[in-house]
Parts: structure tokens; sequence; C-alpha cells
């Protein structure tokens, strides 16, 4: 990854405080002056920390970045955010020659970031929103919502304050107080559906040798609570059975074995079946016979890719190891760019 790429994601992170019990709806655009090894204007939109959408200056198209917003939202979706963006992302370009004008500055490479959002508490209602620019990683101006008119931190920035109260103002507070939310309140529930889906279990009978134990392994379903057992002529077997624990797959569903300890002289005696029960529909039978035995058994290794936010409103654990994992994350990221930010001062010196 380019080393700066790195400094603006650490300038964009840091500059904002997510609270965690909020459902929150951000965007990130970032423009950079011409010159480097990075699109000049990008835009990141995250739902409760979450990247679901992306757009850039090369691709000019705006693209989903999780299932959630692929399965609810259609083409006119699509098209009308990448009519908006192209149209952003032209503001930007002006934006940043006139800062650079205003700053005196000639030459060199520049950022002018925006960020905007919205959180809503699920629990009370309440609703709160936050807009801020900034020009080379320092605080540029942002909007107060209950004055409704921009705060400039710096006098080169008094010009723009003045050309942005009122109707730039007025139209902002309104997108974050209602437009924004109802984005949210929208997505939110296209989250909640996702998570409502019923996708039925595979099921494989897999050994890796005639003397190993017959695995029976169901996976590709949703949700994860499944019953997955072995029968001995119809009588549900509790010796020589050794059931795994559920698992997570790469695309958010489950997958869970049931081993079962016997030799095939005794499986050829009797019958053996695999029964697997889950919300999805009827329970699936699997009787044991050699052909239905696969031998290959690769393929059901398990990862923890899946983010699924808190607004969502997932199992207490998942949310917990989830924090725990964006924290390490978070520790580790955050040791990095400090390391590199002196370094990357000294690269980037305006002028
Ligand atoms: C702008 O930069 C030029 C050249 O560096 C300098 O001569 C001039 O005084 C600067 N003007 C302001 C207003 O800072
Ligand atoms: C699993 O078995 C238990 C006890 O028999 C039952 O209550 C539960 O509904 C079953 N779960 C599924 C997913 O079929």
């Amino acid at each position: 990854m380019n080393i700066f790429l790195l400094f603006l994601i650490s300038k964009i992170l840091f500059s904002n405080i997510f609270i965690d019990y909020f459902c929150s709806l951000q965007y990130f655009y970032t423009g950079v002056t011409q010159g480097i090894n990075f699109p000049e204007f990008t835009i990141v939109g995250m739902m409760d920390g979450e990247q679901f959408l992306y757009y850039d200056s090369n691709i000019r198209q705006a693209i989903p970045k999780v299932d959630w917003i692929k399965n609810n939202e259609g083409p006119e979706y699509w098209t009308r955010q990448t009519k908006k963006f192209q149209a952003h992302e032209a503001d930007f370009k002006v934006d940043i020659v006139k800062l650079m004008q205003g700053f005196n500055q000639s030459g060199g490479i520049h950022t002018f970031q925006r960020m905007y959002g919205c959180e809503l508490d699920d629990e009370t209602g309440a609703t709160d929103g936050h807009m801020q620019y900034r020009y080379d990683g320092a605080d540029f101006i942002s909007l107060d919502l209950r004055s409704t008119s921009y705060v400039a931190p710096v006098k080169e920035v008094l010009i723009t304050k003045q050309e942005w109260d009122g109707a730039e103002a007025e139209y902002w507070k309104n997108y974050l107080t209602e437009t924004c939310i109802y984005w949210l309140k929208k997505y939110v529930h296209y989250g909640k559906i996702s998570l409502e889906r019923k996708v039925p279990p595979q099921v494989s009978l897999l050994q890796t040798d005639s003397s190993s134990p017959v695995v029976c392994h169901a996976t590709g379903f949703y949700p994860d609570k499944v019953n997955i057992s072995w029968q001995k002529d119809g009588q549900k077997l509790h010796e020589d059975v050794d059931v795994g624990e559920t698992l997570p797959n790469h695309d958010g569903t489950f997958q869970k074995r049931a081993e079962l300890k016997v030799t095939p002289d005794v499986w050829k005696k009797n019958q053996f079946t695999c029964v697997v029960e889950h919300k999805s529909g009827d329970p699936i039978h699997m009787i044991l016979t050699e052909e239905k035995i696969r031998t290959n058994s690769a393929g059901t290794g398990a990862s923890r890719q899946n983010h699924q936010s808190s607004c969502f409103k997932v199992p207490l654990l998942e949310v917990f190891i989830e924090s725990v994992y964006n924290k390490v994350w978070w520790r580790t990221f955050h040791s990095l760019v400090l390391r590199t930010k002196h370094f990357i001062k000294l690269l980037f010196k305006p002028e």
C-alpha cells in the first residue's frame, strides 16, 4: 500500500469518534493534487464503521462493498449515486485550486477532505450529525448544526465561511438531519433483512481414508443454529459421535460437522444416517453408503472476515469478538501510523 494513502487514512480515522452504541452513516471524501500514485478523488461510505460504498476518480462509478446494499438497491440507486459523486468530484477539483491560491501555494501535494455523517441511537431515537473539512490534514472548517453556520479556525478560511454561510449551510443541515437519517434507517433495515434470511445447509459425507471417521459436514447455512446428529437404524447415536463447533464461513454463512467413528464392516451391516435440522426447511437425511462418501477432505477451512455491525443487533458474543478484533487492529495500525508519521511529514512538507 502506498505510504501516502496510509497517511490519508490515518488523518481520516483519527479525526472522527465513533460512538459504539450508535448506528452511524459516514462519508469520507478525499481530494488530492495530481502527481502521486493515488486517485485524485475518492469517496468511502461507511455504515457503523464498515465500508459499504466506494467511488474514485479513476473508476468514476459508485460501487457496493457489502451484500446488504448489493441485494437491496438496484441500478437506479447506483446511477444516482454515481452522478452525484461525479458532480462532487468536479467541485472538489475546483475547491482544491482555490484553496491553494488562498494559502498562497503554487505547487506541491495537497489534500482536501470532507467528512460528514449522522448517528442514530436505536433505543432512544436521538439523532446527531456532523460535517467537517480538512486541508492538508488540519481542521479547515466545520458546520455547527445548532447555529446553522460554519466554524472557521484560521483566518484564511474566513472568506470560505462567508461564502458558505446561508444557502450552503442550510442545505447541509437539512441533509444531515433529514436525508442522512432517512438513509441510515433504511440501511439498518437492509442489514436486518439480510440477517433474517434463511439459507439451507449443503450436506456431504467425507472421509480421509477407510480407517478414519466418517464426517457429516453441513455448510453454507444461515442462521447459525443447526442440529447435526448420526442415527443407527433410526436411533440417535450418542457414543462414537463427535460433534464439532459451528464455524463461520467467509460469506457470512456457517458450517458444522459431526464425526462418526465406525469401521466399514459395522456400517455395512447397519444403516447409518446423518440428520441435519435447520429452520430453513425439513430435516435432511443422508444415508451412509460407499458412493456418497467423498474422500477429498479439502475445502472445509473457515475464516472470519465477515463484519456484522452493532446496529444490526447481532448476538452479543459476535459483537464482542468483533470489537476485540477491531481494537487489536486499531492498536497495530495506530503504532504503525505513529512510526511513519514523522517520516511522511518530512517528505510532504508543503512547498
Ligand atoms: C505569497 O508567496 C510569494 C512567493 O513565495 C510571496 O512573495 C508573497 O509575499 C506571498 N503572499 C502572501 C500574502 O503570503
Ligand atoms: C434442535 O433440537 C432441539 C431439541 O430437540 C430443538 O428444540 C430445536 O428446535 C432444534 N433446532 C433446529 C434448528 O431444528
